[in-house]
């Protein structure tokens, strides 16, 4: 679906070396017939030029409050009344701090205040920038007041730093936005999520895990909040930031995701378990650190954890329950027979014999599967497929509720 069709976008572009993407971002707008008009700062112009917007866009860019020969064509009012949406694209440290203390020295700034339209801004700054206690404050102020916020990616930065703070690049800009303006089928609906992997404890210094990253149920629980979902993702240990606007509860064991999610299932209209929980956990926890012995051999006692997505799939007021399965084979008759013994509503299959999708990668396909209908969801990145995913279970709750 294109909810991007023929909407009105105005873009502000500020100071930072990203600003150079905004460019291409225009295109990907214009691409899927958005109608873009481009506000640039100060800051924004010391690295790309308004000609090269105004090319792009086909529309006039503005540049300052003070123009009269701009106020004339549309002014700052106007402009702001025009937008569907704002979309401020590297939105920059400064910018962030002026938005969350409703300053407006200039044009942008304004907009932002004068525009009724939905806000959404694409964080762009050093890592160390990023995770100043000021900025995560102004942040969390956006969040307070309805601002979307996109990103900031992992990643290598020009300054040479490694880290959160890259703006995410132009087509995953384009489909938070085509998220934030799709309708909200998940209005209301309390979805509680599993992520990631868990550890389980052979000693104090020792555990048995896996590789799982999180990156799935993660990209789904940010998917489910944008579509209106009030989301509780209880994950275990990961390197991913919390997504925003989403209730996060870390975790350790198995144990202790399945208590975490008990704890919160009451009224949960959809729980889907994304996590690699681990099958198994040592018998028993040695108190001290295990010491080697002469032995060439050694072995750990292991039990069986609760499965915590069959114990939700029983529970009398039952979630509409999805799971995964990640299958090397068979996957049809695999995942078919995880979603009845498991007594599931949905299950989504993943082949991980092929490289480059399913654990730790960027990008997953997926086979879904209900008691009565299947679904493709082909190769794509995590983001884009988790919102697919997500998608198609609004659909089948709204269907069961009709
Ligand atoms: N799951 C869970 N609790 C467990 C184990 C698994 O909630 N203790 C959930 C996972 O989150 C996932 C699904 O169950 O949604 C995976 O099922 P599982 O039987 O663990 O799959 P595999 O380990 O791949 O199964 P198999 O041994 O059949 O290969």
């Amino acid at each position: 679906m294109n909810y991007l069709q023929n909407k009105k976008i105005l873009l502000g572009i500020t100071g930072g070396i990203a600003a150079y993407k905004a460019a291409d971002l225009v295109r990907k707008l214009k691409e899927v017939n958005a109608d873009v008009r481009v506000v640039m700062t100060a800051g924004a112009m010391a690295f790309i030029t308004p000609l090269t917007l105004q090319a792009l866009s086909g529309n006039p860019v503005a540049t300052s409050l003070l123009d009269t020969d701009a106020e004339a064509a549309m002014g700052h009012i106007e402009l702001a009344k025009w937008a569907d949406v704002v979309l401020i694209a590297p939105a920059s440290a400064n910018t962030l701090a002026c938005l969350a203390n409703g300053l407006a020295g200039d044009l942008l700034s304004t907009l932002y205040l004068a525009t009724p339209a939905p806000v959404a801004v694409c964080p762009a700054m050093n890592q160390q920038m990023w995770a100043a206690k000021p900025t995560q404050r102004n942040i969390q102020t956006l969040i307070k007041d309805d601002v979307s916020i996109f990103g900031p990616g992992l990643g290598a930065q020009a300054c040479g730093d490694i880290g959160a703070g890259r703006m995410l690049e132009p087509l995953e800009i384009v489909a938070h936005l085509q998220s934030l303006l799709a309708p909200k089928p998940l209005l209301n609906k309390k979805i509680v999520i599993t992520a990631g992997p868990t550890q389980e404890s052979i000693d104090p210094v020792r555990y048995i895990s896996n590789h799982s990253s999180g990156k799935m149920g993660y990209a789904l629980a940010q998917a489910a909040q944008q579509l209106g979902a009030d989301v509780h993702l209880i994950s275990g240990p990961c390197a991913l930031t919390a997504p925003h606007a989403v209730h996060t509860t870390t975790v350790t064991s198995a144990d202790e995701m399945l208590a975490t999610t008990l704890e919160n299932i009451d009224n949960a209209d959809v729980f889907i378990g994304c996590a690699a929980v681990a099958d198994y956990k040592p018998q028993t926890v040695a108190a001290q650190k295990i010491k080697k012995t002469a032995q060439s051999e050694m072995s750990i006692a292991l039990t069986r954890n609760q499965d915590i997505l069959a114990t939700v799939a029983n529970l009398p007021n039952k979630p509409f329950t999805v799971g995964f399965a990640a299958e090397t084979q068979d996957i049809e008759h695999y995942a078919l027979d995880k979603l009845q013994r498991k007594n599931l509503d949905m299950i989504a299959a993943n082949n991980v014999a092929i490289a480059g999708q399913g654990f730790g990668a960027e990008q997953n396909a997926l086979m879904v599967y209900t008691p009565n209908s299947q679904h493709e969801l082909a190769l794509n990145d995590k983001t884009r497929l988790a919102t697919d995913l997500i998608q198609l279970i609004a659909e089948q709750i709204n269907q069961h509720n009709n």
